[in-house]
């Protein structure tokens, strides 16, 4: 029998603009890792469901849209990427203001998070299949719902007002803190650190201390395998 080699799952949740994607992407490179922007893929949804004319006050449309939903998964280096019915929303539109406006609306919905929850989970077998030593899945429920058992999970968080800085030095349209409002007060997998994560304030880090901060842990256990 052949034994495989350790594979691990890093979780990373937070706001938007904590520092997630950018310290999760530089991860994924350092440890061989496939990195998973979840928040993608709720952009990805709540773009075909508007491209459908879904609204998300409909529920039953939002119900019968999200289970017509087939998803598949391409590599774009190192990152997952999305396809919808085989086709992959472009990233100008799944960025776009409109999805900024609505997103937090699907992702509220627990039919929507259903529809997403198996397809989340089912990337570490996208990551073995391409021989990737694990994942790195950031989002806002990660450490808490998709792998509350993750070898890591980790919650960063920062100033507000540092935070809207971020986002448009990005060049954003983004309400920010709306978003956040909604996504920590939904009912179902409202963004919180979850109990026993390592919380990090990023608001006076500089992107490459938050990646050593959490790469350090990590480095601890991949060398002792
Ligand atoms: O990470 P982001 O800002 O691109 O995420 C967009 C939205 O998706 C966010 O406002 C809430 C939702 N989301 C979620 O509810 N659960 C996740 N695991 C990831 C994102």
């Amino acid at each position: 029998m052949t034994a495989h080699p350790p594979f691990f799952i890093i979780a990373i949740d937070g706001g938007a603009a904590s520092g997630k994607s950018t310290s999760s992407k530089v991860l994924a490179d350092r440890f061989n890792l496939l990195h998973v922007d979840t928040g993608s893929f709720y952009r990805g949804v709540t773009a075909e469901f508007l491209r459908l004319g879904v609204s998300a006050v409909d529920s039953p449309a939002v119900v019968a849209a999200a289970h017509a939903l087939h998803f598949g998964t391409r590599l774009h280096r190192r990152s997952a990427v999305m396809e919808l019915g085989g086709r992959v929303v472009p990233d100008a539109e799944i960025r776009s203001r409109v999805v900024n406006e609505n997103v937090s609306h699907f992702a509220a919905i627990p039919a929507v998070r259903a529809a997403l929850l198996a397809y989340q989970r089912g990337q570490t077998g996208v990551a073995r299949t391409h021989h990737f030593r694990g994942v790195v899945m950031e989002g806002r429920d990660i450490g808490s719902v998709i792998f509350p058992d993750a070898d890591f999970r980790f919650f960063l968080h920062a100033d507000p007002v540092e935070r809207a800085r971020r986002r448009e030095k990005e060049g954003g349209h983004d309400s920010i803190a709306e978003r956040d409002r909604l996504d920590s007060t939904r009912k179902t997998a409202p963004l919180a650190c979850p109990v026993g994560a390592l919380s990090i304030d990023t608001t006076h880090l500089t992107p490459a201390q938050v990646v050593e901060t959490l790469a350090a842990p990590i480095a601890a256990k991949f060398s002792r395998g």
